[in-house]
Parts: structure tokens; sequence; C-alpha cells
């Protein structure tokens, strides 16, 4: 394009690619942008149809971005075009315009049918590093004016320009797809902060913590003890949409009836002895937030009624008022023991454990998931203890081998302490100490002694958790009972 070309334009053409250039360079992709822009370039030119067309490499041939006819419709044939127009465009990348193509012998039989009424053809190259980019095309019939030079080179303008902006917004559209990807890499598959585990139990918790947190449903985390179901509590709630607003926890077991009700609820002054002053419950004070009911299972029925309100209603009363209030909070509850079965006996309100268990939350203990000891060790003495140390191949083993009641909290305490026993930073096997290792190599009763001193002693680690027992010593929960049967220990 030469400066002559460029003063041929009329006012009306510059001002249009002003426009066109305006709005390319805002545009973020959307067919009917380019649409519209076609049937201005349309009108502008006085054509009857128009193509913007990119040119597949792969293929070897255009493929339509968007075409469109004076009626402003969508035309989604490219072979309804001059194919000889297409091609020589391909070949010699020079612009092109023809007059009075039906008696062009440069047409052949076919194309004069198949282009019957068609008059006057335009067609730009869109080049880049002197290949082909892509094409825009135009043609008008009888009744309608041929194209001029003019009209040529606003095209070419227009092209180049819808080319430019359409590169930037594909690339564009490509990095926020693969963002999107990316994200939901790291929703589906990774872990969640402060939670080590690569094992496919693991990932398939993170999964679910990550797909339960954006919704507001309550969640039960069930558990072993050390299982981590702090951690899940408070990754539920970093990764929700509660996050800014306050994350509060009670942990109920074993805890004063009366004391944790006016932890929870607060209450009047004068409630009760010693109630000198009105005092916010936990429960108010994290509106709009989280609470994390801990080890829940213990509660008092008289808890159990107030929290059935606060999960139906989200309402507290505090002690010794009468006033109701609202609370926005999500309830998160957790508890090593069989809720579920609590329930069934009557020793915990079912009502109350099917408000809880909207949304259950397993976390499998330690020895379901082997391949993430050694990880979580590692990690610990490098993030947590600052240190460089190995841990040799048989503690590795030893570490693998055992069946951790405690779970990872029991494995912080064990690296803990080989960690300070530990000489020239490498963790051997002796340096290991579990718990139970000297009972069981020091014992020399009988079989049956032994085997009976191992169930009692497993009963005690679970809390009296029958299946929990019988899981970890590799027997049915009937082997357990029919133990117990002839200890004469089972009511049954
Ligand atoms: N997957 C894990 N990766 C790293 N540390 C963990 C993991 N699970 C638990 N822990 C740690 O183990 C300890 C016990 O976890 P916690 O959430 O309190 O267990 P629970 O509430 O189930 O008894 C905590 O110090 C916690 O940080
Ligand atoms: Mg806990």
């Amino acid at each position: 394009m030469n400066y002559q070309e460029i003063k041929s334009l009329n006012k009306e053409q510059f001002e249009a690619l002003l426009q066109l250039s305006q709005t390319l360079n805002t545009a973020s992709y959307e067919e009917s942008l380019i649409e519209q822009m076609l049937d201005w370039v349309l009108k502008i030119i006085n054509a009857e149809r128009t193509v913007f067309a990119k040119f597949d490499e792969a293929e070897n041939k255009f493929k339509i971005i968007s075409a469109r006819n004076y009626q402003n419709e969508n035309i989604y044939d490219l072979t309804e075009f001059s194919e000889n127009t297409l091609k020589q465009v391909l070949k010699d990348k020079k612009p092109i315009l023809y007059h009075n193509v039906q008696s062009d012998p440069n047409f052949s039989q076919f194309e004069s049918v198949q282009l019957k009424n068609i008059q006057s053809i335009i067609s730009v190259p869109i080049l880049r590093d002197d290949k082909i980019w892509g094409i825009v095309f135009a043609d008008t019939r009888t009744n309608r004016k041929d194209f001029t030079q003019e009209n040529l080179i606003f095209l070419n303008f227009f092209a180049n320009l819808a080319a430019l902006a359409l590169d930037r917004i594909i690339s564009f559209e490509k990095l926020r797809n693969q963002n999107i990807i990316l994200q939901n890499r790291i929703e589906v598959q990774d872990q969640i902060p402060n939670m080590i585990g690569e094992s496919k139990p693991m990932r398939q918790l993170a999964k679910l913590i990550h797909k339960v947190a954006k919704t507001d449903a309550t969640v039960l985390i069930l558990g072993e003890s050390g299982t981590g179901k702090d951690l899940a509590a408070q990754a539920i709630h970093n990764l929700s949409e509660r996050k800014d607003e306050p994350y509060l926890a009670q942990f109920c077991g074993s805890i004063p009836d009366d004391l944790l009700m006016s932890e929870l609820f607060g209450y009047k002054k004068g409630a009760f002895t010693g109630a000198n002053q009105d005092k916010k419950g936990l429960l108010e004070v994290s509106d709009k937030g989280t609470f994390f009911l801990d080890e829940i299972a213990d509660i008092s029925g008289a808890l159990q009624a107030k929290l059935l309100r606060v999960l139906e209603n989200r309402e507290i009363i505090r002690l010794g008022d009468t006033n109701v209030k609202k609370v926005d909070v999500r309830i998160i509850a957790a508890t090593n023991k069989d809720l579920k079965q609590l329930s069934k006996e009557g020793n915990f309100r079912e009502d109350l454990f099917y408000r809880l268990n909207v949304f259950p939350i397993t976390i499998p203990p330690l020895r379901e998931r082997r391949e993430d000891i050694i990880l979580i060790a590692q990690s610990y003495i490098k993030n947590k203890l600052n240190k460089e140390i190995q841990i040799d191949a048989k503690a590795v083993t030893k570490l693998e081998s055992y069946y951790w009641p405690g779970n990872v909290r029991q494995l912080i305490n064990v690296i803990q302490r080989a960690a300070i026993l530990c000489d020239q930073n490498k963790i051997t096997e002796d340096d290991i100490i579990l718990e139970d290792d000297k009972n069981l190599l020091n014992f020399d009763g009988t079989l049956k002694e032994f085997e009976i001193l191992l169930l009692k002693k497993r009963l005690e680690q679970f809390d009296d958790n029958r299946t929990q027992t019988a899981k970890s010593l590799g027997v049915s929960v009937r082997w357990v009972q029919l133990k117990l049967k002839e200890l004469g220990e089972s009511e049954e």
C-alpha cells in the first residue's frame, strides 16, 4: 500500500477504519462482534456477501471465521464462493478485483453456473511473514455496482487490522483456557494446603474438600484420632467464600456441659451465678464465617437440642435470654466415633445426626495410605523442624510397616523424637521408637494370652470402637465380639 492509495480513501472509509480498529482493540472473542464488523464492511463497499477466513496450513484450506450476506445472515459453506479466486489468492498472494465474472475466461463453466448472477469479486490476502494468514473476500450481483480500486484498499486495511486483533484475541483466549485448565487441575488432583499426601485416598479427599468448600453445606468429618480432621475443617473454610470471615473452633469432648454451652451460645447477665455481664457466644462471633464443632459425639442431650436449632434455623438463644438471634454460620463437625451407630443405639439424637451428616467426609487412617508416611515425615523434618535429616532405608521400612493407631499425630511425635535422638543427620531404625514395641518383644506368655493382650490394647487405642479395632487387627467385627464374649466382657 502506498501513500497515493491511502489518500484515495474517502472520509467515510477512514472513519469506518478508525471505528473498526477501536472495536477490535477492545474486543474479546465474540462471534457476534466479527459478524457485526463484516456487516459493516459489506455496507461500506456495497457488497453482496463477504467472507473472513483463516488459512489452515495443516489441512491446506481456508476455514471460515465469519461469512455474511447483505441480509445480515451467516453463510457456513465456503464452497458457495468462487473456488478459483481463493486458489489464486493462495498462489499469488495478491489482491484480486474481477468484474464481469460471467464472461471471464478465468472462471470455469462449472463456476459460472455456480456463481450465477455474480458480477464482481474482490479479494485480499492477509499475509504474515510472507505467508498466507487468511483472506477477506467479497462479491456482488449484477444489480449492484462494481467494486472499485478504493474498495480494495479499504478491504486491505480492514483485513490486516482484523487479523492482528484476532491473533491477539486467539492467544488471549488460549491463555484464559489454559488458566481455567490449570486452576481446575489444582482443584482436581492437587493437595490441600498443609495436608501432605499423594496417595489415591488423599487425592480423592482433596477433590471432595475442594468441591464441598464451594458450598455452604454442613460437613461431617469422620476419621480416627490424628488423621487430620482439624486440618480438613480449616481447609474447607480457607477454600470457601467465607475465607475472609471468622473461623472458630470448639473442642466439645470431655468439657463440662454448662461450660460448653455458655462458650457456644453465650449468656445474659444473671443467667447463673457468676454471670456478671452479658457474654456473646462463639457461634454468634462466627457470624458470616465457619464454626467447627470438634469431637461432637459426646455432647449432652440438652446441647444436642440447642445445636439442632442452629442447624435447622440458624438461630441461637443466649443462656438466660429469650431473645432469638439469627446467625449466618457454616457448620463443620468432626468425630472419631461412629456417629451413625451412636444415633442408632440412641446415644446421639438421630435428627441431629442427619442434620450433621449432609456431607460426610471420611479421612482414611494412615495405615491405609502408607505411601504418605515418608512424605509426611520428610515434610515435617524439612518444613516444621527446618532440618536436613535423612531417613535411612531400614527406618523407612519400620515406619511404613507400623500400624499407626495414633495416625499422623503419632507419626509426627515419633519423628520429632527421632530427629532429636539421631546422629549425623540420619534417622536409623533405632531412632524410631514405637510405643508398644517393648511390650510386644518382651512378652513371654502364651499365644492365647498374647491375643487377648493385643485385643485389649487395640480396643483401648480405638476408644472401644470394635469396627476400627477389628480392621486394625485384620479380623472381622464378629471375631472381636466372640473374643470379648469369651472373656465375659460383652453384653451381647
Ligand atoms: N496429611 C497431613 N499432612 C501433614 N500433617 C498432617 C496431616 N494430617 C494431619 N497432620 C498433622 O497431624 C496432627 C493431627 O492432625 P489433626 O487435624 O489435629 O487430627 P484430628 O483432628 O483428626 O485428630 C496435626 O499436627 C496436623 O497438622
Ligand atoms: Mg482434632
